[in-house]
């Protein structure tokens, strides 16, 4: 191969890696929290879900936010899936991005789709976002610290492979588990009534503050250039499947309570 196609196919595949989207939960984790919420619908919230979506369940409209991300014209979103604010201080008092947060996101969202003048075409966007939203706040890393992009600067070996903090928690520990979103939907934890009443409780920013604390065991749990793997997923994957239960279960209640 000659000099020049060498080193045009190398700085391709540098840009690649430098500019590569970074997906959220990554798909089974998104459809896997559709799923949940699915199970957990009224049948009065179902039936206009139906009729806004085309038939189509939450599980799959689930990736749509980081569907979009392919789409320059949907660029101002970006900051919408993610809040970084220092660890032990206010959200109410902090200094806000001025393109939105994942907060001020799912706030949108919800306002559009309570209001009765928003269109068809856009109650299906907000809800399709709605969906990946309330899954992308309960990756804790989604409320992380800014400074090193919410672990995605941490650069750790996930088993033999290089891979980052906050990518172990949106898709490595899922993927490595190997089963599929109907699967880890199925098998999730049974609960009481009194147990998922529990769940639904509180508002979006008090779930945030919970992703945040949790965000605090997750930077104190691995160092950089770490190589983490089976024992890793021992020690977290309880904590990944409880979330995606948990935000299934505050999925389904948000639009209960919109479609009432
Ligand atoms: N980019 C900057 N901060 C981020 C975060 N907390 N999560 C995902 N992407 C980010
Ligand atoms: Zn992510
Ligand atoms: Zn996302």
């Amino acid at each position: 191969m000659n000099r020049s196609l060498t080193l045009f196919i190398l700085s391709i595949i540098i840009c690649n890696s430098l500019f590569a989207n970074t997906p959220d939960w990554g798909a089974t984790g998104h459809r896997t929290v559709g799923e949940i919420a699915e199970r957990h619908l009224s049948k009065k919230a179902k039936k206009q879900i139906n009729n806004i979506l085309n038939g189509r369940g939450l599980a799959m409209v689930s990736t749509y936010g980081d569907d979009i991300k392919s789409d320059k014209k949907y660029d101002k979103y970006y900051t919408w899936h993610f809040v970084n604010f220092p660890f032990d201080t206010k959200y109410e008092t902090s200094k806000k991005d001025k393109r939105g947060d994942i907060v001020m996101g799912i706030q949108t969202c919800v306002d559009q789709l309570k209001d009765p003048n928003t269109s068809q075409e856009d109650k299906s966007f907000y809800l399709k976002f709605l969906v990946h939203l309330v899954g992308d706040l309960h990756q804790p890393l989604h409320v992380g610290r800014a400074e090193d992009r919410g672990g995605n600067d941490i650069k750790v070996l996930w088993h033999y492979d290089k891979s980052n903090l906050h990518r172990v928690w949106d898709s490595e520990m899922i993927e490595s588990f190997n089963m599929s979103y109907t699967e880890l939907a199925a098998n999730s934890k049974t609960l009481s009534r009194e147990q998922i009443k529990n769940i639904e409780k509180g508002s979006i920013l008090d779930w945030t503050y919970e992703s945040q604390a949790l965000a605090k065991k997750v930077y104190a749990s691995a160092k950089m250039d770490e190589k983490l793997g089976y024992r890793y997923s021992y020690d977290h994957f309880e904590t990944v499947q409880s979330q995606l239960q948990k935000s299934g279960i505050r999925l389904a209640k948000i639009l209960n309570e919109i479609f009432d």
